[in-house]
């Protein structure tokens, strides 16, 4: 089980907080589970999902408060030399950016093996196995040749399943996938959420699936994060989100998913303005139709039930 409570990152200047660009996180992600955390751009879900490996994206990040655990242990208290351990092992995160993420000069074989090498005391022989099953595992045809192959000889979709295998090489126990399938077209997007839900099943791997996208969530999650201005808005089970979301952000972006019955004629529904870190308690309070003057005041995040918590002031009154 890994577990956020209450993490905040911070952007740092001068040895001094200079912006709060995510604030009182806290999540769950039961051991084989899809956790997806999902919402616009710059609502903070790749700096929450680079926390769980104890990374930022760049020096000027970095964690103010908060703990972070992986089963009893405290990740932010762990010396360095035992984190880099669980990195890889326990812990997989796969970027935002597939091509970023494989080197372009080494084949994909180097790459597999580079991570055999540096976790475990493998011959070469069973390395070299290993990547043979491992493509195979994330259905690769011709594993054998691919595996000679560098990054930009693959498409897309290939580099996706690569990284894939690259995740579960040591069978970790949580993998991170970034918008794993932003760039793919929509049968390879599905195949890939199809071979994440196999994975789960034989690995009993968690996943949290990191994306944009309200129809991923509906074909794969379990349970969903909302976030929006660097907070949490809105929890639940996929079947409780989308039947009852309460939050104003929530229903915003549940009603903007086109359904088979928008024609060109039917405008797409947006939410105006943009994402922003507010000074106001409730980060969506100035694009809200709801809002009150009290909603900019701290209050509580609220479960309405065991599967459904929302950071609402109209879920009190
Ligand atoms: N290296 C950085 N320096 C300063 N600010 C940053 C940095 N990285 C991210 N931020 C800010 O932190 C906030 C959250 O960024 P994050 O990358 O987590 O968003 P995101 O939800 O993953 O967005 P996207 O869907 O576009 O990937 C944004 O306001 C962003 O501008
Ligand atoms: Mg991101």
């Amino acid at each position: 089980m890994f577990k956020i409570e209450n993490l905040e990152i911070s952007l740092i200047k001068k040895n001094k907080i200079d912006k709060v660009l995510i604030k009182n996180i806290s999540l769950r992600i039961p051991n084989g589970s899809i956790v997806c955390l999902v919402g616009e751009s710059g609502s903070g879900k790749t700096l929450t999902g680079y926390s769980l490996m104890r990374i930022q994206p760049s020096q000027n990040l970095k964690i103010t408060k908060g703990k972070i655990f992986f089963d009893n242990i405290n990740l932010l208290e762990l010396p360095e030399e035992k984190m880099r351990d669980l990195r890889g092992k326990e812990i997989f995160m796969i970027p935002q950016e597939p091509l970023t993420a494989l080197n372009p000069v080494l084949t994909i074989e180097t790459q597999l093996t580079e991570i055999f090498e540096f976790h475990t005391n493998m011959t070469k022989n069973e390395i070299k196995k290993e990547c043979l099953r491992l493509l195979e595992l994330v259905k690769i045809d011709n594993p054998s040749t691919r595996l000679k192959s560098y990054p930009h000889q693959l498409s897309g979709g290939q580099r996706q399943r690569v990284l894939i295998a690259m995740a579960i090489a040591l069978k970790p126990s949580l993998i991170i996938a970034d918008e794993p399938t932003t760039a793919l077209d929509v049968t390879i997007q599905g195949e890939i959420l199809e071979l994440f839900l196999e994975l789960r099943e034989r690995l009993n791997l968690s996943i949290l699936l990191i994306t944009h996208d309200f129809g991923i969530l509906k074909s794969i999650s379990d349970y969903v994060y909302v976030m929006y201005g660097g907070k949490i808005v809105e929890e639940g089970t996929k079947e409780e989100i989308f039947s009852k979301p309460i939050h104003p952000y929530t229903k915003g972006l549940i009603d903007a998913v086109p359904t088979i019955d928008s024609t060109p004629k039917t405008p797409l529904k947006t939410i105006p303005g943009y994402a922003q870190i507010s000074d106001f308690y409730c980060p969506f309070y100035e694009r809200c139709n709801s809002a009150q003057s009290d909603c900019k005041s701290e209050f509580d995040y609220i479960f309405i039930n065991q599967k459904h918590g929302v950071l609402c002031r109209k879920i009190m009154k």
